[in-house]
Formats: C-alpha cells, sequence, structure tokens
C-alpha cells in the first residue's frame, strides 16, 4: 500500500524563509498557484501549520482553487467555541465537499497563548484538549446534546448545526502531534492520525511503541503520520552542499532567537529536537548527520520540524522506506522554496513511493 503524503503550505515562504532575504512575496494569487500545483503532483492535501495567517481564511482560499486539495488546519483548543469550530468546519465542508478537512489538535505554549487570553499550563491544556475535541467530533459527526464538563457547559449543542449536514457522518478527523505523556495519553484515547517530527530511527521507534501500547489499552489503533523536511538533490554532495548553504546565509541573530526560545520550552517533542542538535551550529552540516542522511540542523534556524533528510532521490526514499516499514503510513514533507520543491519531490520522490499524480487520472 501506499502511503498518504501530504505537502505544507504557509505565507513564509521561499528558498530560507527564516531569514527577510530569504522569503519571497506571497499572495493570493502564488497561495493558489501552490495549492493547484500540491493538488496536481498527487500529494492528498497540505498541513496549514498555525502561522502569520489563520488557517480558516489559508484553508479556503487554497480549497477554492485546487478541487482535491484536503487541508490539515492547526487548531489550538480553546481558543473559539468548540459548537462554533464545528460550524465553521460544516460549512467548508458544504462549500467545498465533505471529507476535506482534517484537524491537526495542537497544544501551543503556555507563553504564546496568554495573548488569547488562555492561562493554562502544559498538562492542564491537554485536559482541555481531551474535552474540546470530544465535543468537537460529536458536532461534526451530526450529534445534538447537552454537555457538562470541567471546561464546557453547552445546551442543545448541535441544533443549530442540523441544516448543515443530512444527519450522522463520518467525523472530521483528528490528526495530532506531540511526545509528552499528557499529549500521548490524550490522543490514544482521542485522535485518528499520531504525528511526529523526525527522530532517528531507534528514538522514533520507542516513542511509536509507547503511543500503540497506550492506544491498545483505550481499545484503539492510531495511524501514523511522519512530518519531515526534504533536501533532495540528484547527489548525495548536491544535497549537503545546500544544508550547508542554509547554515551559511543564517543570521547570527535568527540562531540566538532559535536557540534562545523560552515559549516553546514546554514542549517535550521540541525539547527531543533540541537535544539532536545540542544548540551547536556545526562549522558543516554533515556533522550532525547521527543517523544516515536525518539532519537535526533545520532546529537550529527554524521552529517546528527540526529534521530534514538529505540526500540523493534513491537515498531519501530508502529513508521513507525504512520508517514505513516502521508503521509510519503518512508523511507530512515540505522542502524549501514550497513551490519548486513541491515540483521536485512530486516527479521523483512520490511516483517511487507509489503515489501518483491528479494529472494522470484522467
Ligand atoms: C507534525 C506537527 C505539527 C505541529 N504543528 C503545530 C502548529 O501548527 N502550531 C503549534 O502551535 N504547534 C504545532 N505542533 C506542536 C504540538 O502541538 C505540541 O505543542 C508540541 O509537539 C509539544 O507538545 P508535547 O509537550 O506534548 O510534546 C506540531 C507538532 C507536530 C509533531
Amino acid at each position: 500500500m501506499s502511503p498518504e503524503v501530504l505537502w505544507y503550505v504557509i505565507p513564509r515562504e521561499g528558498p530560507y524563509p527564516w531569514e527577510p532575504a530569504g522569503r519571497r512575496p506571497v499572495d493570493l494569487a502564488y497561495l493558489q498557484q501552490l495549492g493547484g500545483a500540491v493538488d496536481r503532483l498527487g500529494f492528498s492535501g497540505a498541513l496549514l501549520a498555525t502561522d502569520l495567517y489563520d488557517v480558516w481564511s489559508l484553508g479556503s482560499v487554497v480549497a477554492a482553487a485546487a478541487p482535491t486539495f484536503r487541508p490539515l488546519l492547526a487548531i489550538h483548543p480553546g481558543l473559539i467555541s468548540p459548537t462554533l469550530l464545528a460550524k465553521m468546519a460544516l460549512s467548508f465542508e458544504a462549500l467545498f465537499g465533505a471529507g476535506r478537512l482534517r484537524f491537526n489538535v495542537v497544544n501551543g505554549s503556555t507563553e504564546s497563548l496568554r495573548e488569547y487570553g488562555l492561562h493554562l499550563e502544559h498538562d492542564e491544556r491537554y485536559e482541555l484538549s481531551a474535552e474540546y475535541w470530544q465535543i468537537v467530533r460529536r458536532l461534526t459527526a451530526g450529534e445534538t446534546f447537552d454537555h457538562k464538563g470541567r471546561f464546557y457547559d453547552l445546551k442543545g449543542a448541535g441544533n443549530s448545526l442540523r441544516e448543515l449536514h443530512d444527519g450522522p457522518r463520518p467525523h472530521v478527523p483528528m490528526w495530532f502531534g506531540g511526545s509528552s505523556p499528557a499529549g500521548i495519553e490524550m490522543a490514544a484515547e482521542n485522535v485518528d492520525v499520531y504525528l511526529t517530527w523526525g527522530e532517528p530511527p531507534h528514538l522514533l521507534k520507542e516513542k511509536l511503541d509507547r503511543v500503540r501500547e497506550r492506544a491498545a489499552a483505550h481499545g484503539r489503533s492510531l495511524r501514523i503520520g511522519l512530518r519531515l523536511h526534504l533536501i533532495v538533490r540528484d547527489t548525495e554532495d548536491e544535497a549537503w552542499a545546500a544544508a550547508d548553504r542554509l547554515l551559511e546565509v543564517t543570521s547570527r541573530e535568527t540562531y540566538a532567537r532559535q536557540l534562545g526560545r523560552v515559549e516553546d520550552a514546554d514542549g517535550v517533542g521540541w525539547q527531543r529536537q533540541y537535544r539532536q542538535h545540542g544548540g551547536r551550529v556545526p562549522a558543516r552540516a554533515r556533522e550532525l548527520e547521527a543517523h544516515p542522511n536525518m539532519w537535526p540542523g533545520m532546529g537550529l534556524f527554524r521552529p517546528g520540524p527540526g529534521t530534514a533528510v538529505v540526500g540523493s532521490t534513491s537515498q531519501v526514499v530508502d529513508r521513507l522506506h525504512e520508517f514505513e516499514a516502521m508503521g509510519v503510513d503518512t508523511f507530512i514533507l515540505s522542502g524549501n522554496p514550497l513551490l519548486e520543491e513541491a515540483y521536485r519531490v512530486g516527479e521523483t520522490i512520490l511516483p517511487a513511493l507509489g503515489v501518483r499524480p491528479r494529472t494522470s487520472r484522467h
């Protein structure tokens, strides 16, 4: 079976978008061009992370221009009412087609969520998350009910949503990435797809075994998705030279900002990534290669996924197959610039994974 492969769509885009000089102007037409390319090349959609733009606006404009594009929208629980979120989801699917939406359940950080009036520490946010997403799941599945929990007290939830669906329907799938015990427990009980950033296979295996074990304890099994950045070139030497170049073009300020980030420090996933490079900027990228082709160096200058697979086309394909053998059935990939690299990955890596472009079906 071929894996499901998603790409990444974000408005801060260019050859090295963590630096002003490496960012290109992005507007509505560009984002729709990117979404259209992602759709045609055979990706099943893209992850829309919390970033500069609100994900609903971004997801809607891309979905309007790309007929089968399925966005994975990153949503912090608790910032908007669960009933309103369900209404937004059902409206989206009424306009763009049923089954096109997925949620990426994100936990955020104590510091950044204060701006929105949410004052909850790391593990408490997962308690909120469990309650919030249980409500959203039932509402997007077309249920009506009363609910009284620690965070929400709802009366007749779903009554106003009846006209948006034709009765019971599958809930909007919930994807999730988090590595802390509280996060894994919340995921094991509630989500459909468990996501992780890249790690050397032995560390990843240990974590995935724990996730599967906790899901089984709840009588469930989860799909497993891996989020990886790719630096893929025709030859291995060219790929590592491209990684070296990223280290060269990154400013001291960016390294200092990223390595000094305190706001994400309560994220266990973030800490696991930090340990892979130890906060040291090497003279040559390859000094950080702990497992063949696995490069944790992206974490030195960009938030989020810190591990890239660096190598020739066949090496990158081998690594992805290695992860598939560990039970990974879904990849969320990226490369910079997103547009050019979507084509490169779509035309070289996807065929080797058995994923066909949409255009060939016509
Ligand atoms: C694939 C993936 C995508 C993520 N996307 C976002 C995001 O868009 N916004 C965000 O605030 N956090 C994002 N996160 C971070 C998680 O929501 C979570 O905060 C982080 O993994 C730390 O949680 P932990 O302490 O349980 O490990 C993402 C994590 C993963 C693995």
